[in-house]
């Protein structure tokens, strides 16, 4: 294993500067050089690809976004676009590869490892939705970014006496709205593939904790539920308080890293290198309780990953 390259790829995540640092600086602790490819799969396929050093990760731990920048690529998707990235590897003279992204990165890792390419994944996503993890690089910061927001936005739905609908991402997930209500204290908390009756979810229990005394409410929902307009627009019409909607967006992906985001990151980052100066190939760097290990992307692949019901039920309890 002379020379290993490292990309990521997918929607960015704070911490995938840590664990691109992490690869780097480990892969030359061991006396290999290290490429870094941008702008992910688009990068690899357009020969977009520079020298790392030591020095060119310094001071980007603390920093949110990737300096490699990142891409979706449709091309890559094709076994033609695959084909070309594993020629593009051939010029380069690159012997393996650490993706660091969610699952459809992975997916596509696992489709040039077939191609008798080494791959290593390392899961960065807010999202938290890859199932053989129970963390991805990126989800407590995210969290923490929708809390501070959630506390504002709490702060002035108190003085006004109002209802903030506010949606977070999460893709197909609802981690990150199931946590946040429960962090923040959310009246509702609206989740993808949870059956829906606004009624009796969230108008009923709403009109109860006015009757109970409560003056301002928060509703957190996920943006895979996709009825975030009409749930605020039904408050109105029955309530008759003033609902209103924030979509926190692209600020959930941005920021320092948290200290768990940064450390994370940065042991996965060792390990996958590690694996790969073994041998190993082909597997995803997974978070199991305590513990980082390593898994084969087939297995990991066939996993499924569910919300916890029992978070579920706490957070309704706590709404009260
Ligand atoms: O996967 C991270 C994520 O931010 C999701 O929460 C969201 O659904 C998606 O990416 C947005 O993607 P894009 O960057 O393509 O708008």
């Amino acid at each position: 294993m002379k020379t290993i390259a490292v990309l990521t790829s997918g929607g960015d995540a704070p911490g995938m500067n840590a664990a691109v640092r992490a690869v780097v600086r480990t892969a030359i602790s061991m006396g290999m050089n290290v490429k870094g490819i941008h702008r992910g799969w688009n990068g690899l396929i357009e020969g977009d690809i520079i020298d790392l050093d030591v020095r060119s990760v310094s001071d980007i731990i603390h920093r949110g976004g990737t300096v490699l920048r990142t891409s979706r690529c449709k091309e890559f998707e094709t076994p033609e676009g695959q084909q070309r990235a594993v020629e593009m590897l051939k010029v380069y003279k690159i012997d393996a590869l650490v993706v660091i992204g969610g699952d459809g990165s992975f997916r596509g890792a696992h489709a040039l490892s077939k191609l008798g390419v080494k791959v290593i994944g390392i899961p960065g996503t807010i999202d938290n939705d890859i199932a053989c993890t129970d963390y991805t690089i990126g989800y407590d910061t995210a969290m923490n970014t929708v809390r501070d927001a959630i506390d504002k936005i709490k702060d002035t739905a108190y003085s006004h006496e109002r209802c903030s609908v506010i949606e977070v991402m999460g893709n197909r997930a609802g981690y990150i709205a199931l946590n946040c209500a429960i962090a923040c204290g959310a009246e509702a908390c609206i989740l993808p593939g949870q059956p829906l009756d606004i009624d009796a979810d969230i108008i009923q229990p709403l009109i109860e904790c006015r009757n109970r005394g409560k003056m301002h409410y928060v509703i957190i929902v996920a943006e895979g539920v996709g009825k975030t307009q009409e749930i605020a627009a039904r408050i109105r019409e029955t309530i008759g308080i003033k609902a209103y909607i924030s979509v926190l967006g692209y600020l959930q992906r941005g920021g320092s890293p948290t200290v768990r985001d940064r450390v994370t990151a940065s042991l996965m980052g060792v390990k996958a290198v590690e694996l790969l100066k073994d041998g190993v190939s082909d597997q995803v760097m997974v978070v199991r309780g305590s513990d980082i290990i390593s898994m084969d992307m087939e297995e990991a692949f066939a996993m499924e990953k569910h919300i916890d019901e029992y978070d579920i039920m706490a957070s309704k309890i706590l709404s009260l």
